[in-house]
């Protein structure tokens, strides 16, 4: 049995674990308001807000309900657009009407429905993070300059709403933004008696963390499969340093990381980097550790981690061993990981301040797109020489791509145009990319070298490389 709130009513279901919200909402509920568009996360049209009790109260994050499975939403609060009707129009879907934003209306619950958790949640609530909100979703009709106008309207119309997210309920329900039985949401949350994940004796359960790769590839299988739901296990979530080490756990979300103040403190590229990563719809629930399992060639994350220097923690049956990330793939989709074993922790070491980090990536649009070629290069510079440097690649070879021979020929050497020209022939040398939908090899290969140098643009300017990126 599944219980949570739906909007307004606590429900209890035995539909199957593994069934999409999306499917539960239209074909069980009848609450068609939530739109079935590309059943991939790619058009926001099924967007809905997850509500979480936490310790100030519930902290509510969009989600594409067409990735989501019910079992994880054991003992939290469900919002669909039905849920935020009040007596008239909200003041989200009555700056949509005034600016003429909707159309035929198929993305309009998703936008609203976004919108309203950008106001839920954005400390700033300043436009960038309202455009960020909806950069998920797709509207085939408009062109979106109505949409904008309509954003703009409701950011210069809500100056009367707390800055502090912690107290933000109270006067969102003042501002007819909310309905008000949110008031008393905590409470109610408190009071619905949760499982643990289910478990069965029959077949080993998939680990479900995000499922924003789960169920694109496999949304049917996973249907009546087993499922361990891994956010029902707390000690897997959050962020810590120790030391001078960095400690994320498996299921720290990519939207979490992005706006971790310690890590943007020590990365200075890292909000722009992680901003580049789908969109906040899936980077509300697109964990790190999935990204590492996806194992897919392109994945940002694990790009990122790579030349970080980082370490997993992980668990299983006959105990906790650590891995070395840029020695767990061995092939395409392979990869270190036995039957039962969990990753449960990412570590790496603190960058040191003064350090030099970017990512680049290039994809055919700037949200929702996954890389044809990506990077990123930390290095440590000292008096004009490289004293250490960890540069990585994604989709010039089956997996994700530790350059080691490129990362070692760095240490030692000048910061110059010599010593980066070199620097790309000896990553060409280190690749093998195919021609794929992504691109020809022979692309593939330009186009890393031209990422290589643009590392070198962003961490050292005074180089003035530009002249070599036509
Ligand atoms: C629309 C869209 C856009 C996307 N854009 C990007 C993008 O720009 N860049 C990018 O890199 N990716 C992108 N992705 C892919 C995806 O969001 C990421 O790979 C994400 O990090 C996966 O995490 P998850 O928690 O959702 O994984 P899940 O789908 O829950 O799991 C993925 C795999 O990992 C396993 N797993 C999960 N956690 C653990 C664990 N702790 N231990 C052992 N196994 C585990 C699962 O069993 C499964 O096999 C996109 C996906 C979508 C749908
Ligand atoms: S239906 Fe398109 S994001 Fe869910
Ligand atoms: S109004 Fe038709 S898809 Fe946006």
């Amino acid at each position: 049995m599944i219980r949570f709130i739906l909007n307004r009513d606590l429900i209890s279901t035995t539909t199957a674990p593994g069934t999409t919200l999306l499917d539960l909402l239209r074909r069980e509920r009848n609450l068609k308001g939530t739109k079935e568009g590309c059943r991939e996360g790619d058009c926001g049209a099924c967007t809905v807000l997850v509500g979480s009790r936490s310790p100030d109260g519930v902290q509510y994050r969009s989600a594409a309900s067409c990735l989501l499975p019910v079992g994880d939403l054991d003992g939290k609060h469900l919002v669909t657009i039905e849920g935020l009707n009040g007596d008239g129009l909200s003041p989200v879907q009555q700056a949509i009407v005034d600016e003429g934003a909707t159309q035929c209306g198929f993305c309009t619950p998703g936008i609203v429905v976004a919108l309203t958790g950008f106001l839920l949640t954005s400390t700033s609530l300043a436009m960038e993070d309202a455009l960020a909100a909806v950069e998920g979703n797709i509207c085939r009709c408009t062109g979106y300059t109505s949409i904008l106008r309509a954003i703009e309207r409701l950011v210069a119309s809500i100056d009367t709403i707390l800055a502090d997210p912690l107290n933000r309920i109270h006067t969102l329900v003042e501002a007819s933004i909310l309905p008000a039985y949110f008031l008393d949401m905590a409470s109610r949350l408190d009071n619905i008696a949760t499982n643990e994940s289910p478990k069965t004796a029959h077949e080993t359960p998939v680990p479900v963390a995000g499922g924003t790769d789960l169920f694109v590839q496999q949304a049917d299988r996973l249907q009546n499969h087993a499922l361990y739901f891994l956010s029902k296990d707390l000690r897997l979530h959050g962020i810590r340093i120790e030391k001078d080490t960095i400690i994320i756990g498996a299921t720290t979300t990519v939207e979490e990381l992005k706006g971790d103040t310690r890590l943007r403190e020590r990365l200075p590229a890292w909000e722009r980097a992680l901003g580049l990563v789908s969109s906040t719809l899936i980077r509300n629930r697109a964990t790190l550790a999935g990204n590492i399992i996806n194992a897919s060639p392109i994945g940002d994350l694990t790009i990122l981690l790579l030349a970080l220097n980082a370490r997993l923690t992980i668990r299983g049956p006959s105990g906790v061993r650590c891995v070395s990330l840029d020695a767990f793939y061995r092939g395409y989709k392979q990869f270190d990981l036995n039957e039962g074993e969990l990753v449960t922790e990412i570590r790496f070491p603190c960058p040191p301040l003064g350090n030099r980090f970017n990512f680049e990536k290039v994809s055919r649009r700037e949200h929702l797109d996954i890389a044809s070629v990506n990077t990123a290069m930390l290095v440590e510079e000292v008096d004009g020489y490289i004293t250490k440097a960890r540069l990585s690649a994604g989709g010039v070879a089956p997996s994700p791509l530790f350059l080691t021979r490129s990362s070692a020929y760095l240490s030692g050497k000048p910061v110059s145009i010599e010593t980066v020209m070199e620097l790309t022939q000896l990553v060409d040398a280190e690749i093998a990319p195919i021609d794929d939908v992504r691109g020809t090899a022979h692309y593939k290969r330009s186009l890393l070298r031209r990422l290589v140098i643009a590392h070198f643009v962003e961490c050292f300017p005074r180089l003035a490389l530009e002249e070599l990126l036509p």
